[in-house]
């Protein structure tokens, strides 16, 4: 029998599909003793998985539910090898991505603020803040209330999984899209990281969609911020790292660019942190991939790796071999 440790709190209707020869051991917040076990699956909040970890003996293999496996190698140390829910996320936060998208494309952020106002004039405050952060100065007629994603020329920095998706999810709306990974490739065409300066004076919408690895640290600062168009939407749907917080509260302070985020950094963003009140930002509290649908799929994904473990097969999402 295969020992899978798994977080009590999935309800074990989720966890039909796992093979047999599988015995699950569920594993409760604040587990005081010490628990044998082959295969692990933590808890999607790092903090309560990482209580766990300590009372965890004979880990061979780690399948995490979640994309994003950061604290995971750092925990386990290198003897453990590590898979990821690759796929598991790639409709919630690509809806979200498009949500929010035409979210500030369509000033919704602003018109909830008509809305809770009842000011029907305040409408045309949406002309203005067209023009501010646009720069758009000519006399349109009739004013601007809302702006269109067909046609916009989109910057999409990540090419996995999610990108692929949020690629499919925009193509009825007829973008221009340039697509960057870590190396470049043809058939689709991907540019490589390292022609990312080119690429963003170009773009009216940059996403941002790849993992927060030593590379990807900082990768969009204040360098970068000011090699985008005025008005630019800069969405990071991946890893609040990836862009340096306080060149971003300054670009946007300064009415540079918009941006909608649903990570930051530092996470959870602390009461009173600047950000919070940062003009042109549509901000949640990294929600995108926490869909009622996420859990049965990744536990799918799971249940599908602990097959090929059992049989010897080569598992499909690895991020971390064993030494
Ligand atoms: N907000 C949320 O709730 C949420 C939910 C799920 C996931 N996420 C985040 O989204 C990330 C992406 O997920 P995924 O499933 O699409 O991952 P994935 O399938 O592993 O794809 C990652 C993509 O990022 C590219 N990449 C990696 N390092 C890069 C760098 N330094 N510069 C440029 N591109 C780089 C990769 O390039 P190559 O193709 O060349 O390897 C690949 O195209 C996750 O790691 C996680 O952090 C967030």
């Amino acid at each position: 029998m295969l020992r899978v440790g798994y977080p009590a709190v999935l309800s074990a209707g989720l966890l039909n599909g796992f093979p047999e020869g599988v015995e699950l051991v569920p594993l409760r917040d604040g587990l005081d003793h010490e628990v044998e076990i082959d295969v692990w699956i933590p808890d999607p909040y790092p903090a309560r998985a990482m209580r766990i970890w300590p009372h965890l003996r004979g880990v061979r293999l780690v399948l995490s539910l979640m994309a994003g496996t950061e604290w995971i190698p750092g925990t386990v140390g290198p003897h453990v090898t590590i898979c990821n829910g690759r796929g598991a996320h790639n409709i919630s936060t690509a809806e979200w991505t498009l949500s929010a998208i035409l979210a500030m494309l369509k000033h919704f952020p602003f018109f909830m603020e008509v809305q809770q106002s009842g000011e029907w004039k305040r409408r045309f405050e949406a002309s203005a803040s067209y023009a501010r952060i646009t720069g758009d100065k000519r006399a349109l007629y009739p004013p601007v209330m809302v702006e269109e994603l067909t046609g916009k020329r989109v910057l999409l920095v990540g090419y996995g999984s999610i990108g692929q998706e949020i690629e499919r999810m925009l193509a009825p709306f007829g973008v221009e899209l340039v697509r960057v990974a870590r190396s470049a490739r043809t058939e689709p065409l991907v540019h490589a990281v390292s022609e990312l300066d080119g690429l963003l004076p170009q773009a009216e919408i940059v996403i941002l969609i790849l993992p927060a690895t030593a590379e990807s640290r900082g990768l969009i600062g204040a360098r970068r911020l000011a090699l985008m168009r005025q008005g630019t939407l800069l969405v990071n749907a991946s890893r609040g790292p990836i862009v340096q917080t306080d060149a971003l509260v300054e670009a946007l302070q300064s009415g540079r660019i918009r941006a909608a985020l649903d990570v930051t950094e530092p996470e959870p963003l602390p009461l009173g942190h600047p950000l919070w009140s940062c003009p042109n930002l549509l901000l949640t509290p990294h929600v995108a991939g926490s869909s009622p649908q996420f859990a049965a799929r990744s536990l799918r994904t799971a249940a599908g790796e602990l097959c090929r473990f059992m049989t010897g097969e080569p598992l499909q999402n690895v991020v971390q071999a064993a030494i």
